[in-house]
């Protein structure tokens, strides 16, 4: 911290109630955010961690809807669970509260009036879809229709599924309630807007220029959205689930979600001072200049961290803005991409169940591979080979040998040092330094590599222990055995303190074996931990391994989930209805070679195809660019519609045809070529 706060305010996004957290969100937010506050505390720093859960919005309605419960019983049921599963995870947050409690009501809908009452919101009138008989506006993802791209059934009004493309309600062709299927007319309402557009240039500055630390993926979005030019944003919905608009005139209009939910930051901090008057105000935590406002997110929360809720606070005018927002890229598994939806997920209230008494080896195993830098993958296997191979061999090993040399030889009495060796001094100078390199990793947000540190204090004693084989030298010389057991309990000490923040559950089992009281941060790297003549507790193992048995288990439940995600695909698309002879023989089905593959600029679902199709050369543009990199296209031979009319997308591009792919379970895209090389433009019969 090169600024010299007086407090930090850190805060962790707040998860939607709208189902269980799992692996991801733990990677991604929770158990960075809980290191860096376990270390700020553990320097004694004054530190608030804020959590909470993010009631309103859509998606808890839609969960409601699916499940035939009141919004009210899915919030209760997943706010409980989501905390339950953090405290169980040691997720130290100071408060984890909810979006739906009195205070926040109050305190976001006085936010709101504050801004509305000073002419900070300009209102604007629009055309939004409307169903007649429910007499509600919908949202983009209630509405469905018919995609104007590819014509799939059931586009989405921000998306089609089908071919990726990003689209607007009003695009879609017979727009119909996603709910109840009832057809939809357009029905005029008004809005209060946020204009970004007028906060441009001071969030230009103030990204930009003066804070070119952030981690580059949060910089790099935010330069684009502000090199895009912000517009004004929507901070009202028309909808009957979330905080009422205060404004006469209002009825039935509440705050946007995303406008109430990082409100519910300062709200949630306000609940927590009330209740505990010697935190001091929440205002201090808010409005003091001294205070340090660190946001802990999901890469697709950037914009709302890093300009909208700045803009908020900035029209507000009494609050401070953050100084750093450490966000992360997204964590997939086993090959694939998170999704609630397809319950393709770790849930954490599963794994608690299923990996009883192994919150730290998980902990762990997300912060080895933590998406810090660029989307990363969780492997079951993976998770078996570091909790076998570096907890257990390493950490838990040293720790072993260590403590259980200790009762056999001194009867758990810490022994005397002797003359230290050349290898011993060498030793002790290697892990010197922990303290600093881990200090200056977590003061940069890089936990992936301060827990290599701490790991590699872990290597060093095993490395130690067994290069000095006390077990073979009690035999010759027990006094030298002395000093290398000495030795070997102030590293064991040491690693209690360094793995506190990574690892709090193994660490204070460790400091109970070693009768630690507390932990002294400022004392890691000292070689006087445990002083000679001290006796300790009963030692048993760190950790314990995994067994094959235990991983396939979690295999065959995924394997079970894709098994029943292909058996509802198959239900969800039936084979259609019968078509003549002629009716096929109207499509002209060609064999092209890709001449040229790539990117469309502002397009990100694009993939602009050259084709040869024989007679000469096409353009073709197809949403598959998630599935592939363009060069891994060029040269392949893939099937296409030859006589499909020219299809315009927005930017102008012209399709002229359409190439054939296979769409699978999980909605990924595999395109479809030729089993051997055939001639480009022949006909497929
Ligand atoms: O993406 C999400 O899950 C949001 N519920 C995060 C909200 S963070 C904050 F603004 F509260
Ligand atoms: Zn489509």
């Amino acid at each position: 911290m090169e600024k010299n706060f007086k407090r930090t305010t850190v805060t962790a996004a707040l998860p939607y109630a709208n189902g269980p957290v799992h692996i991801g969100h733990l990677a991604g937010v929770y158990v960075p955010a809980d290191i860096y506050v376990r270390y700020l505390r553990l320097k004694g720093k004054d530190v608030l961690f804020i959590g909470g859960s993010d009631e309103h919005g859509v998606p808890v309605t839609i969960r409601a809807r699916k499940e035939g419960i009141t919004v009210q019983q899915v919030v209760d049921r997943y706010h409980y669970l989501i905390k339950d599963s953090f405290e169980k995870f040691g997720i130290s947050f100071d408060i984890y509260s909810r979006t739906t409690s009195d205070v926040h009501h109050k305190l976001a809908s006085d936010f709101f009036k504050k801004l509305y009452d000073e002419d900070k919101f300009i209102k604007q009138t629009t055309e939004q879809f409307y169903d007649e008989e429910t007499k509600e506006f919908l949202t983009d993802r209630n509405i469905r229709g018919e995609c104007p791209r590819c014509h799939a059934a059931d586009a989405y009004g921000d998306q089609c599924e089908k071919c990726g493309a990003t689209l607007s309600p009003e695009e879609l062709i017979n727009p119909y309630n996603a709910v109840n299927g009832n057809p939809l007319v357009k029905k005029e309402t008004s809005h209060w807007y946020l204009p970004l557009d007028q906060h441009q240039e001071w969030l230009e500055k103030w990204i930009l220029e003066d804070h070119k630390e952030w981690r580059p993926n949060v910089y790099g979005q935010c330069k684009s959205w502000l090199d895009g030019g912000l517009k004004p944003r929507a901070v009202t919905r028309d909808l009957d689930w979330g905080i009422p608009v205060p404004v006469e005139g209002a009825e039935g209009k509440v705050l946007y979600v995303w406008f109430d939910a990082p409100i519910g930051y300062i709200s949630n901090t306000k609940e927590l001072c009330d209740a505990k008057p010697e935190l001091g105000s929440w205002e201090t935590w808010w409005k003091d200049p001294e205070t340090r406002l660190v946001h802990f997110i999901g890469k697709d929360n950037i914009v709302f961290h890093c300009i909208v809720f700045p803009a908020m606070l900035k029209a507000h005018g009494d609050y401070i803005l953050p100084d750093n927002v450490p966000s992360n890229e997204f964590l997939n598994l086993e090959n694939d991409k998170i999704s609630t939806s397809r319950n393709w997920a770790v849930w954490l209230n599963e794994y608690l169940v299923d990996m009883p008494e192994r919150q730290d080896e998980l902990r762990y195993v997300l912060t080895a591979s933590a998406p810090e830098t660029k989307d990363n993958n969780f492997m079951w296997k993976d998770y078996q080979d570091r909790v076998n191979n570096e907890l257990v061999a390493i950490y838990g090993n040293f720790v072993n040998r260590a403590l259980q040399l200790t009762q056999k030889y001194y009867d758990g009495v810490v022994p005397a040092c002797g003359e230290l060796t050349d290898y011993d001094k060498e030793t002790l100078a290697e892990f010197a330094d922990v303290k600093t390199k881990v200090e200056s990793l977590l003061e940069n947000f890089k936990f992936r590599d301060a827990q290599k540190e701490a790991m590699n204090l872990a290597r060093i004693g095993n490395k130690y222990i067994a290069d000095m084989e006390p077990w073979k030298v009690i035999k010759t010389d027990p006094e030298r055995v002395k000093t290398i057991i000495y030795i070997s309990l102030q590293l064991t000490a040491n690693l209690a303190i360094a793995f506190e923040p990574f690892l709090p559950f193994s660490s204070a089992r460790l400091r109970e074996m070693i009768c630690m009281d507390g932990v002294n941060w400022e004392s890691l790297g000292s070689t006087e931990l445990l002083p000679a003549g001290k006796q300790l507790g009963k030692p048993s193992l760190l950790y314990t391994k995994i067994e094959d048995e235990v991983i396939q288990a979690q295999l065959d439940k995924l394997e079970a989930t894709k098994k029943a995600n292909e058996a509802a695909n198959y239900k969800a698309n039936p084979i259609k209805e019968t078509i003549s002879f002629d009716d096929f023989q109207k499509l002209d089905i060609r064999v092209g070679t890709v001449l040229e593959c790539e990117r469309v600029p502002k397009m990100k679902k694009l993939l602009k195809f050259r084709i040869d199709d024989g007679l000469e050369q096409r353009t073709i543009v197809s949403g598959i660019s998630a599935f592939y990199e363009p060069e891994q296209l060029v040269g392949k031979q893939v099937l296409f519609i030859a006589n499909l009319a020219p299809r315009q997308f927005k930017n102008g591009l012209v399709s002229e045809g359409m190439i054939l792919s296979a769409e699978n379970y999980d909605g990924t895209l595999a395109v479809t070529t030729v089993e051997h090389e055939v001639k480009p433009g022949s006909q497929v019969l």
